[in-house]
């Protein structure tokens, strides 16, 4: 199993529920977050910002954890329908997940997903 964590505006949140739930992923947690990334909270580019302080700005951060097979076609997805090519379109970390277990039958594993 992996878990995705992907940062994205707020203005996405709709296509990116769209993307799992197209692909049968319908376990998430959402959370509003303030991140920046290379560029500082700034909007430009990069190198005009280095001696800049950081300005944090909204986020959105979905987290799902899915089995192993699913997790190339939706990273591929959310790359492909959610990019405009700007700065902040946002991340994907990914972890390797160990177990999971669902509580009411005791199932583990990709079982209780
Ligand atoms: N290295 C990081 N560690 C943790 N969170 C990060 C990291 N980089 C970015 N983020 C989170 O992802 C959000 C979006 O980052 P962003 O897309 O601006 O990354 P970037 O590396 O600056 O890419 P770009 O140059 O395309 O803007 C940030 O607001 C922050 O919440
Ligand atoms: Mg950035």
């Amino acid at each position: 199993m992996k878990k995705l964590e992907i940062i994205i505006k707020a203005e996405k949140l709709e296509q990116l529920k769209e993307i799992l739930n197209q692909r049968g992923v319908h376990g998430m947690n959402l959370s509003n977050i303030m991140g920046c990334g290379n560029q500082k909270g700034n909007i430009r580019s990069t190198r005009k910002y280095d001696n800049s302080s950081i300005n944090l700005i909204p986020k959105i951060k979905v987290e799902t954890v899915i089995p192993d097979e699913l997790s190339e076609d939706v990273i591929n997805a959310v790359v492909d329908q959610i990019q405009t090519g700007n700065f902040g379109d946002g991340k994907i970390f990914v972890y390797d997940v160990e177990d999971a277990i669902r509580i009411r039958t005791g199932e583990h594993g990709s079982d209780a997903l």
